[in-house]
């Protein structure tokens, strides 16, 4: 008896099944009613008595080695599919998506961040607004072509409601209630009225950034200019303002920075220029101050806004406007790293 029971040990600890079935075959086999362990323990009753002792024992450890063994085996093919025998129980486990943040909301972070960082809050407005604070308010003349229906989404024809197509309208909602200082950096999503194609759509992205305060000048404007364009795409970046109009801000420019791809050597990316436009800024027209009830002989500032779309596309190279809005995991996951 003590050979059987030895023989079944090893035999036990060296058993392997292909799938759930063959472990109930086993239990089976030594565990249930006419299994040959019971049937070891209903012989043990005739053992002599001065071998009952080392026997039982014995025994004892044989039924528990083939309880464990068969627990294991179970434990191993629990939530497997009963047919499927082809699973490697040892692989690793698949990664677990967890999703991508948006490379619009990366940038549009960032650029938070960076103004965060030189004081400026952030301030929100509506989306669906009126034509006082997109246009009038702004200084646009009554026949500036962007009151026309083919720049501006309007919601009805005939009335008053429209769809922003600048977040500037947001500067004269907060100067409206804030008198100076006010250091606020608007970002929003706005709409105009474009056919969409790669470099157009009609609808975009800006961050609008705007400071109000006694004595507030154009030498200011450009050190913040400065600041944001090293922070964003780095150290060695150089800035350019070229001389430009806005009804809102006078004088008005436009700041290119040096081709972040080339350097400024010149590339196809700079069309050979070394310089690529991000940006249009200004310092806040006396009217717009005037038409939010601050005294424009106390007060100055400067505004500028971006466009989210285009500082990414300078980061990173989006050759297509339309990638942003049509939720390819194959392009969003590709902005994983920089989550
Ligand atoms: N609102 C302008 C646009 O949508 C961008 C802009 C230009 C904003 C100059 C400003 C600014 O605050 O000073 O094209």
């Amino acid at each position: 008896m003590i050979n059987k029971i030895n023989v079944l040990l090893v035999e036990i600890r060296d058993l392997k099944v292909n799938n759930s079935e063959e472990i109930e075959a086993l239990r089976i086999k030594y565990l249930s009613k006419k299994g040959e362990i019971t049937s070891l323990m209903n012989d043990f009753r005739h053992v002599a008595a001065e071998e009952k002792k080392i026997l039982g024992q014995k025994l004892n450890e044989l039924k528990e080695q083939a309880q464990k063994k068969i627990n294991e085996l179970k434990a191993g093919y629990e939530n497997q599919s009963s047919s499927d025998d082809s699973i490697d129980l040892s692989r690793t486990a698949y990664p677990y998506h967890v999703g991508t943040r948006h490379p619009l909301s990366i940038v549009k972070q960032e650029i938070c961040d960076i103004f965060g960082r030189l004081g400026f809050s952030i301030a929100e407005g509506p989306e669906i607004e009126d034509d006082w604070h997109v246009f009038s308010s702004l200084n646009f003349a009554d026949d500036h072509p962007a009151r026309d229906m083919q720049d501006t989404f309007f919601i009805q024809q005939g009335i008053d409601t429209l769809l922003r197509t600048h977040t500037s309208s947001v500067q004269t909602r907060v100067m409206e209630k804030t008198q100076p200082p006010i250091r606020i950096i608007c970002p929003g999503r706005v709409y105009r009225n474009e056919a969409i194609s790669y470099r157009a759509h009609c609808f975009f992205h800006q961050v609008e950034a705007l400071y109000i305060d006694k004595n507030v000048s154009f030498a200011d404007l450009k050190q913040v200019l400065l600041f944001f364009a090293k922070e964003m795409f780095g150290p060695d970046t150089k800035i350019r303002l070229r001389p430009s109009f806005f009804p809102f801000t006078e004088p008005s420019a436009e700041m290119d920075i040096s081709c972040n791809l080339c350097g400024g050597k010149g590339c196809p990316f700079c069309k050979h220029t070394g310089w690529v436009e991000i940006l249009g800024c200004g310092m806040v027209d006396p009217n717009v101050l005037e038409n939010c009830g601050i005294d424009s002989k106390v007060y100055s500032g400067y505004a500028l806004g971006m466009g989210i779309e285009r500082i990414t596309n300078l980061k990173y190279q989006v050759k297509d406007l339309r990638m942003f809005s049509e939720n390819d995991v194959r392009f969003l996951r590709q902005f994983e790293a920089a989550t």
